[in-house]
């Protein structure tokens, strides 16, 4: 089996965010590299990126570049754990560990979003992504979803590799029309 390590991922994630200036060539370009990660031994996961929260998913960080210009997260759901409506600001790549993970994905009716009121989103389609599945979006306009595990599934692990220290996203009150930028914490690996 492949041995694919972590800092060699990391190195050519590096190199393909350096050498790609458009959001979309990187996923594209990285996308790959997630499905030989998966594919791979994984011997580079520990004990710390499968800590779950009983109380919401858990966010375990794997890897945050000292310039923020990537981090690697295992995201742990638990049935019934789900994100709020969000967007991302960054290019990202979703890859499955385990499990089966659920994204509903929404659309800004009126193109860009420009401000924080007065936002109308139409609910859209909907993906279910198994064990080695890939998964990826680019901002501007960004990629609203929310994604998570049904209280009938199994628990879930995923990898997400974004184009930027993922600490804050936008969270959607489709209701309202609104959103708030939110800090999004996550647990030291
Ligand atoms: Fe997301």
């Amino acid at each position: 089996m492949d041995h694919y390590a972590l800092d060699e991922f990391i190195a050519d994630c590096h190199s393909v965010s350096a050498a790609n200036a458009d959001p979309a060539d990187c996923v594209i370009a990285v996308a790959p590299l997630m499905e030989r990660l998966l594919e791979g031994d994984r011997s580079f996961l520990r004990p710390a990126h499968f800590r779950s929260d009983r109380d919401h998913y858990a966010r375990n960080a794997i890897y945050i570049s000292p310039d923020e210009q990537l981090s690697l997260f295992a995201l742990v759901w638990l049935p019934g754990q789900w994100t709020p409506v969000h967007d991302h600001g960054s290019w990202g790549v979703v890859g499955v560990l385990h499990g089966l993970l659920e994204e509903r994905s929404l659309m800004a009716v009126d193109g860009a979003i420009t401000a924080d009121h007065g936002i109308r989103l139409k609910r859209g389609g909907v993906l279910l992504l198994k064990e080695k599945s890939i998964s990826s979006f680019v901002p501007n306009p960004d990629h609203i979803h929310m994604t998570g595990v049904p209280q009938q599934r199994a628990m879930a692990v995923t990898l997400h590799l974004y184009g930027r220290n993922m600490n804050s996203f936008h969270i959607y009150d489709v209701e309202k029309g609104t959103r708030i930028l939110v800090d999004v914490p996550h647990q030291k690996s």
